[in-house]
């Protein structure tokens, strides 16, 4: 049966649940550092923006992270790290704090979205490879795992380089 995920943003309280999901999620503790990073860094951060998916019994499952990131000069997010505790995984955790995220930043009127991952993952929530509005990346990359999503289609979407906060490391 799929669990019924609870999702809020990130209090103080919730650190180290979340550096849990991310070590638990990736094979090593780069995202889970670089998560802490990323909240060091006020040019990156956003309140708000942190989001997490909880579990019947209060357990931190899923995490979806939104930074500022920039296209050219222009304000864009970056989405991630996405990461899911692995005994959670492929029950709708990572999907609820996905959502959940992108509609707190539009709420928070922000319009574009960058996110690099699987191909076959976030087109559900809309992406399309960035290619296309002519984003592109500052590393070598499969086009189709390069992706935007633009909430608005009637807004214009900047074109030009992805500039990512320094904590990512590229
Ligand atoms: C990717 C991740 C965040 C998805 O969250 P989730 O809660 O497991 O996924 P959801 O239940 O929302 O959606 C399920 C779908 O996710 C996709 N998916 C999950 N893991 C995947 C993977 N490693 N590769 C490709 N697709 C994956 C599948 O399409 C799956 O559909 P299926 O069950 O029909 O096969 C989570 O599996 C995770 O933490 N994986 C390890 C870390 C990682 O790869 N993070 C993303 C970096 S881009």
């Amino acid at each position: 049966m799929t669990p019924s995920w609870t999702t809020r943003p990130e209090t103080a309280a919730d650190l180290a649940g979340i550096r849990d999901v991310n070590l638990g999620a990736f094979p090593t503790s780069e995202e889970a550092d670089l998560v802490e990073a990323l909240r060091a860094d006020p040019t990156a951060w956003l309140p708000g923006l942190s989001w997490i998916a909880l579990a019947p019994d209060g357990t931190i499952a899923g995490f979806a992270l939104l930074t500022r990131c920039h296209v050219d000069d222009a304000p864009a997010l970056a989405l991630g790290p996405c990461a899911v505790l692995p005994r959670f995984q492929r029950q709708g955790a990572g999907a609820a704090a996905i959502a959940a995220a992108l509609a707190a930043a539009r709420e928070q009127g922000e319009n574009l979205v960058l996110v690099l991952g699987h191909a076959d993952y976030y087109p559900r929530f809309g992406f399309t490879p960035a290619s296309g509005h002519g984003i592109r990346p500052p590393f070598d990359v499969p086009d189709d795992n390069m992706m935007a999503l633009a909430f608005d289609p009637a807004l214009p979407v900047p074109t030009g380089l992805i500039r990512y906060p320094a904590a990512f490391g590229v």
